[in-house]
Protein backbone atom coordinates (compact mmCIF):
# COMPACT_ATOMS: atom_id res chain seq x y z
CA UNK A 1 0.00 0.00 0.00
CA UNK A 2 1.21 3.21 -0.90
CA UNK A 3 -0.05 7.00 0.57
CA UNK A 4 -0.25 8.92 -2.74
CA UNK A 5 -3.13 9.68 -4.11
CA UNK A 6 -4.97 7.88 -6.51
CA UNK A 7 -6.63 9.89 -9.09
CA UNK A 8 -10.23 9.76 -9.57
CA UNK A 9 -11.06 10.95 -13.22
CA UNK A 10 -14.66 11.36 -13.09
CA UNK A 11 -15.97 11.40 -9.52
CA UNK A 12 -18.47 13.37 -9.71
CA UNK A 13 -20.01 10.95 -12.09
CA UNK A 14 -21.88 7.71 -12.00
CA UNK A 15 -18.87 5.16 -11.09
CA UNK A 16 -16.37 7.70 -9.83
CA UNK A 17 -18.70 9.17 -7.05
CA UNK A 18 -18.90 5.84 -5.49
CA UNK A 19 -15.21 5.03 -6.71
CA UNK A 20 -14.72 7.93 -3.92
CA UNK A 21 -16.67 6.97 -1.68
CA UNK A 22 -15.69 3.43 -1.21
CA UNK A 23 -11.38 5.14 -1.05
CA UNK A 24 -13.06 7.76 1.65
CA UNK A 25 -14.63 4.54 3.62
CA UNK A 26 -11.45 3.01 3.27
CA UNK A 27 -9.20 5.87 4.28
CA UNK A 28 -7.30 5.69 1.34
CA UNK A 29 -5.99 9.22 -0.26
CA UNK A 30 -7.43 10.05 -3.45
CA UNK A 31 -7.67 12.97 -6.06
CA UNK A 32 -11.02 13.82 -7.74
CA UNK A 33 -10.63 15.11 -11.00
CA UNK A 34 -13.30 16.53 -13.43
CA UNK A 35 -13.88 19.72 -14.92
CA UNK A 36 -14.90 21.04 -11.90
CA UNK A 37 -11.68 20.77 -10.12
CA UNK A 38 -9.82 22.09 -13.29
CA UNK A 39 -9.32 18.72 -14.70
CA UNK A 40 -10.27 18.33 -18.28
CA UNK A 41 -9.41 15.31 -20.15
CA UNK A 42 -9.52 16.86 -23.43
CA UNK A 43 -6.98 19.77 -22.32
CA UNK A 44 -3.72 18.48 -21.65
CA UNK A 45 -2.14 21.52 -19.91
CA UNK A 46 -4.93 20.49 -16.65
CA UNK A 47 -3.10 16.74 -16.67
CA UNK A 48 0.16 17.42 -14.94
CA UNK A 49 -1.17 18.89 -11.73
CA UNK A 50 -4.18 16.34 -11.27
CA UNK A 51 -1.18 13.76 -11.87
CA UNK A 52 1.15 15.19 -9.69
CA UNK A 53 2.37 12.24 -6.78
CA UNK A 54 -0.20 9.73 -8.73
CA UNK A 55 0.99 5.83 -8.62
CA UNK A 56 -2.80 4.60 -9.41
CA UNK A 57 -5.61 5.93 -11.79
CA UNK A 58 -8.98 5.30 -12.68
CA UNK A 59 -9.64 6.67 -15.85
CA UNK A 60 -13.25 7.76 -17.24
CA UNK A 61 -13.43 8.46 -20.78
CA UNK A 62 -16.55 10.18 -20.38
CA UNK A 63 -17.74 9.79 -23.46
CA UNK A 64 -17.83 6.80 -26.51
CA UNK A 65 -16.53 9.75 -28.80
CA UNK A 66 -13.16 10.38 -26.57
CA UNK A 67 -10.98 10.51 -29.09
CA UNK A 68 -8.10 7.51 -28.75
CA UNK A 69 -5.46 9.79 -29.26
CA UNK A 70 -6.36 11.70 -26.21
CA UNK A 71 -6.28 8.54 -24.12
CA UNK A 72 -2.91 7.55 -25.54
CA UNK A 73 -1.62 11.24 -25.21
CA UNK A 74 -2.75 11.00 -21.39
CA UNK A 75 -1.67 7.77 -20.47
CA UNK A 76 1.76 8.30 -21.64
CA UNK A 77 1.37 11.68 -19.60
CA UNK A 78 0.87 9.61 -16.50
CA UNK A 79 3.15 7.06 -16.91
CA UNK A 80 5.83 9.78 -17.38
CA UNK A 81 5.02 11.32 -14.29
CA UNK A 82 5.11 8.48 -11.76
CA UNK A 83 1.92 6.47 -12.40
CA UNK A 84 1.92 2.71 -12.37
CA UNK A 85 -1.66 1.09 -12.22
CA UNK A 86 -4.54 2.59 -15.13
CA UNK A 87 -8.16 1.17 -14.29
CA UNK A 88 -9.91 1.88 -17.38
CA UNK A 89 -13.31 2.26 -17.96
CA UNK A 90 -14.52 0.84 -20.97
CA UNK A 91 -17.70 -1.06 -22.09
CA UNK A 92 -18.53 -5.03 -23.15
CA UNK A 93 -19.46 -5.87 -26.54
CA UNK A 94 -21.22 -8.52 -27.95
CA UNK A 95 -17.86 -10.55 -27.92
CA UNK A 96 -15.00 -9.05 -25.49
CA UNK A 97 -14.56 -4.76 -26.15
CA UNK A 98 -17.55 -3.23 -27.41
CA UNK A 99 -16.16 -1.92 -30.70
CA UNK A 100 -16.11 1.80 -29.95
CA UNK A 101 -14.00 1.71 -27.02
CA UNK A 102 -11.52 -0.70 -28.43
CA UNK A 103 -8.74 1.88 -29.71
CA UNK A 104 -9.16 3.18 -25.94
CA UNK A 105 -8.44 0.04 -24.24
CA UNK A 106 -5.68 -0.33 -27.01
CA UNK A 107 -4.01 3.10 -25.85
CA UNK A 108 -4.14 2.35 -22.29
CA UNK A 109 -2.61 -1.44 -22.74
CA UNK A 110 0.19 0.19 -24.50
CA UNK A 111 0.51 2.71 -22.23
CA UNK A 112 3.51 0.82 -20.68
CA UNK A 113 1.88 0.90 -17.29
CA UNK A 114 0.10 -1.86 -15.27
CA UNK A 115 -3.77 -2.21 -16.41
CA UNK A 116 -7.11 -3.61 -15.91
CA UNK A 117 -10.04 -3.14 -18.10
CA UNK A 118 -13.25 -2.90 -16.84
CA UNK A 119 -16.31 -3.52 -19.70
CA UNK A 120 -19.71 -2.79 -17.83
CA UNK A 121 -22.87 -3.62 -19.43
CA UNK A 122 -25.67 -0.88 -19.82
CA UNK A 123 -25.64 1.25 -16.04
CA UNK A 124 -28.96 0.36 -13.49
CA UNK A 125 -28.27 4.18 -12.94
CA UNK A 126 -28.99 5.11 -16.33
CA UNK A 127 -33.01 5.20 -15.30
CA UNK A 128 -32.34 7.56 -12.16
CA UNK A 129 -28.89 9.66 -12.95
CA UNK A 130 -28.85 9.87 -16.80
CA UNK A 131 -30.60 10.17 -19.51
CA UNK A 132 -33.21 8.01 -18.85
CA UNK A 133 -34.68 9.25 -15.81
CA UNK A 134 -37.12 12.03 -17.75
CA UNK A 135 -38.53 8.89 -19.31
CA UNK A 136 -39.33 6.89 -15.86
CA UNK A 137 -41.03 10.25 -14.61
CA UNK A 138 -43.09 10.05 -17.49
CA UNK A 139 -43.80 6.83 -16.86
CA UNK A 140 -43.25 5.95 -20.45
CA UNK A 141 -39.83 4.06 -21.93
CA UNK A 142 -39.94 4.44 -25.71
CA UNK A 143 -36.73 2.53 -27.17
CA UNK A 144 -35.37 1.10 -30.06
CA UNK A 145 -34.82 -2.33 -28.18
CA UNK A 146 -37.27 -4.33 -29.18
CA UNK A 147 -37.66 -7.76 -26.41
CA UNK A 148 -33.86 -7.85 -26.79
CA UNK A 149 -32.42 -8.24 -23.17
CA UNK A 150 -29.29 -6.41 -21.14
CA UNK A 151 -27.96 -8.09 -18.27
CA UNK A 152 -27.64 -4.37 -16.62
CA UNK A 153 -24.99 -3.65 -13.92
CA UNK A 154 -24.88 -1.26 -10.44
CA UNK A 155 -22.74 1.01 -10.47
CA UNK A 156 -21.67 0.62 -7.16
CA UNK A 157 -20.72 -2.64 -8.22
CA UNK A 158 -18.49 -1.28 -11.06
CA UNK A 159 -17.19 1.01 -8.46
CA UNK A 160 -16.53 -1.92 -6.27
CA UNK A 161 -14.70 -3.63 -9.03
CA UNK A 162 -12.31 -0.28 -9.66
CA UNK A 163 -11.35 -0.01 -6.17
CA UNK A 164 -10.37 -3.98 -5.86
CA UNK A 165 -8.44 -3.05 -9.20
CA UNK A 166 -7.22 0.03 -7.84
CA UNK A 167 -5.77 -0.89 -4.56
CA UNK A 168 -5.53 -4.60 -4.56
CA UNK A 169 -2.68 -6.94 -6.60
CA UNK A 170 -3.71 -9.57 -8.77
CA UNK A 171 -5.55 -7.59 -11.30
CA UNK A 172 -3.20 -6.49 -13.69
CA UNK A 173 -3.36 -7.41 -17.32
CA UNK A 174 -7.43 -8.31 -16.35
CA UNK A 175 -10.48 -7.23 -18.76
CA UNK A 176 -13.29 -7.51 -16.50
CA UNK A 177 -16.64 -7.80 -18.21
CA UNK A 178 -19.18 -6.85 -15.79
CA UNK A 179 -22.64 -7.66 -15.72
CA UNK A 180 -25.85 -7.89 -13.40
CA UNK A 181 -27.36 -11.59 -12.00
CA UNK A 182 -29.66 -11.66 -14.28
CA UNK A 183 -30.66 -10.41 -18.73
CA UNK A 184 -33.56 -8.30 -18.58
CA UNK A 185 -36.04 -7.13 -21.07
CA UNK A 186 -36.86 -3.47 -20.95
CA UNK A 187 -40.65 -4.48 -20.13
CA UNK A 188 -39.07 -6.72 -16.86
CA UNK A 189 -37.34 -3.05 -16.33
CA UNK A 190 -40.76 -0.93 -16.70
CA UNK A 191 -42.85 -3.50 -14.32
CA UNK A 192 -39.74 -3.91 -11.97
CA UNK A 193 -39.34 0.26 -11.63
CA UNK A 194 -43.67 0.58 -11.26
CA UNK A 195 -43.37 -2.18 -8.79
CA UNK A 196 -40.86 -0.01 -6.63
CA UNK A 197 -42.01 3.26 -7.39
CA UNK A 198 -46.42 2.46 -7.22
CA UNK A 199 -46.63 4.50 -10.41
CA UNK A 200 -47.73 3.24 -13.89
CA UNK A 201 -44.58 2.42 -16.16
CA UNK A 202 -44.36 0.94 -19.31
CA UNK A 203 -42.37 0.38 -22.15
CA UNK A 204 -43.06 1.12 -25.99
CA UNK A 205 -41.05 -0.83 -28.42
CA UNK A 206 -40.20 1.83 -30.96
CA UNK A 207 -39.06 1.42 -34.30
CA UNK A 208 -34.64 2.70 -34.72
CA UNK A 209 -35.94 5.79 -37.06
CA UNK A 210 -38.93 7.34 -34.56
CA UNK A 211 -36.31 6.66 -31.36
CA UNK A 212 -33.81 8.93 -33.76
CA UNK A 213 -36.31 11.71 -34.77
CA UNK A 214 -37.70 11.73 -31.04
CA UNK A 215 -33.73 12.24 -29.54
CA UNK A 216 -33.24 14.68 -32.63
CA UNK A 217 -36.50 16.80 -31.62
CA UNK A 218 -34.75 17.31 -28.01
CA UNK A 219 -31.62 18.86 -29.37
CA UNK A 220 -29.29 15.47 -29.05
CA UNK A 221 -26.76 16.22 -31.90
CA UNK A 222 -27.65 13.56 -35.15
CA UNK A 223 -24.57 11.66 -34.69
CA UNK A 224 -25.22 10.89 -30.98
CA UNK A 225 -28.88 10.35 -31.55
CA UNK A 226 -27.54 7.29 -34.28
CA UNK A 227 -24.84 5.91 -31.61
CA UNK A 228 -27.66 5.79 -28.95
CA UNK A 229 -29.90 3.71 -31.31
CA UNK A 230 -26.99 1.95 -32.42
CA UNK A 231 -26.44 0.43 -29.20
CA UNK A 232 -30.21 -0.24 -28.13
CA UNK A 233 -30.49 -2.08 -31.75
CA UNK A 234 -27.29 -4.25 -30.34
CA UNK A 235 -30.04 -4.98 -27.56
CA UNK A 236 -32.61 -5.83 -29.60
CA UNK A 237 -30.40 -7.99 -31.27
CA UNK A 238 -29.77 -10.12 -28.83
CA UNK A 239 -25.61 -9.01 -28.15
CA UNK A 240 -26.74 -7.63 -24.13
CA UNK A 241 -28.06 -11.03 -23.20
CA UNK A 242 -24.87 -12.47 -21.09
CA UNK A 243 -23.94 -12.91 -17.98
CA UNK A 244 -20.71 -12.74 -16.62
CA UNK A 245 -19.55 -14.14 -13.19
CA UNK A 246 -16.66 -11.55 -12.76
CA UNK A 247 -18.27 -9.75 -10.09
CA UNK A 248 -19.05 -12.42 -7.77
CA UNK A 249 -15.84 -13.81 -8.35
CA UNK A 250 -13.56 -10.61 -7.73
CA UNK A 251 -16.13 -9.48 -5.00
CA UNK A 252 -17.15 -12.66 -3.61
CA UNK A 253 -20.68 -11.80 -3.14
CA UNK A 254 -23.45 -11.96 -5.99
CA UNK A 255 -23.99 -9.09 -8.31
CA UNK A 256 -26.65 -6.44 -7.13
CA UNK A 257 -30.10 -7.09 -9.05
CA UNK A 258 -31.81 -4.48 -10.90
CA UNK A 259 -34.92 -5.16 -7.94
CA UNK A 260 -32.57 -4.31 -5.67
CA UNK A 261 -31.37 -0.84 -7.07
CA UNK A 262 -35.02 0.08 -8.10
CA UNK A 263 -36.15 -0.46 -4.49
CA UNK A 264 -33.17 1.34 -3.14
CA UNK A 265 -33.38 4.49 -5.11
CA UNK A 266 -37.18 4.69 -5.19
CA UNK A 267 -36.35 5.16 -1.62
CA UNK A 268 -34.10 8.00 -2.15
CA UNK A 269 -36.97 9.91 -4.03
CA UNK A 270 -35.31 10.42 -7.12
CA UNK A 271 -38.30 9.15 -9.15
CA UNK A 272 -41.67 11.23 -7.15
N1 LIG B 1 -23.86 4.57 -18.88
C1 LIG B 1 -23.73 3.32 -19.27
O1 LIG B 1 -24.69 2.52 -19.27
C2 LIG B 1 -22.39 2.82 -19.74
C3 LIG B 1 -22.26 1.45 -20.03
C4 LIG B 1 -21.00 0.97 -20.41
C5 LIG B 1 -19.93 1.84 -20.51
N2 LIG B 1 -20.11 3.16 -20.22
C6 LIG B 1 -18.94 4.06 -20.34
O2 LIG B 1 -18.76 4.73 -19.13
C7 LIG B 1 -18.07 5.96 -19.39
C8 LIG B 1 -18.65 6.99 -18.48
O3 LIG B 1 -19.95 7.29 -18.90
P1 LIG B 1 -21.02 7.79 -17.88
O4 LIG B 1 -22.21 8.10 -18.69
O5 LIG B 1 -21.13 6.84 -16.73
O6 LIG B 1 -20.42 9.17 -17.36
P2 LIG B 1 -20.14 9.64 -15.90
O7 LIG B 1 -19.08 8.79 -15.27
O8 LIG B 1 -21.45 9.79 -15.19
O9 LIG B 1 -19.42 11.00 -16.19
C9 LIG B 1 -20.01 12.22 -16.05
C10 LIG B 1 -18.96 13.11 -15.41
O10 LIG B 1 -17.88 13.32 -16.31
C11 LIG B 1 -17.30 14.58 -16.07
N3 LIG B 1 -16.73 15.03 -17.34
C12 LIG B 1 -17.38 15.13 -18.52
N4 LIG B 1 -16.52 15.53 -19.48
C13 LIG B 1 -15.30 15.69 -18.90
C14 LIG B 1 -14.00 16.07 -19.39
N5 LIG B 1 -13.80 16.42 -20.66
N6 LIG B 1 -12.98 16.10 -18.52
C15 LIG B 1 -13.15 15.79 -17.23
N7 LIG B 1 -14.36 15.42 -16.70
C16 LIG B 1 -15.42 15.37 -17.54
C17 LIG B 1 -18.46 15.41 -15.55
O11 LIG B 1 -18.07 16.11 -14.40
P3 LIG B 1 -17.71 17.66 -14.55
O12 LIG B 1 -18.96 18.33 -15.04
O13 LIG B 1 -17.26 18.07 -13.19
O14 LIG B 1 -16.61 17.69 -15.55
C18 LIG B 1 -19.54 14.42 -15.12
O15 LIG B 1 -19.80 14.45 -13.73
C19 LIG B 1 -18.20 6.24 -20.87
O16 LIG B 1 -16.96 6.17 -21.48
C20 LIG B 1 -19.14 5.15 -21.37
O17 LIG B 1 -18.77 4.68 -22.64
C21 LIG B 1 -21.31 3.66 -19.83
Amino acid sequence: MNDNPILVIGARGKTGRRVAERLTAAGRPFRAASRTTGFDLTDPATWDAALDGVRDVYLVPFSEYTDAATLRDFAATAVSAGARRIVLLSARGHDGVHPLQEAGETAVRESGAAYTILRPAWFHQNFSEDYLLPSVLDGRIALPAGTGREAFVDADDIAAMAVAALTEDGHEGAAYELTGPEALGFADVAATLAKATGRDIRYDAITPDDYVAALVAEDVPEHVAVMLTDLFQEIADGKGDRVDDAIPRVLGRPARSFAAYAEEAAGTGVWT
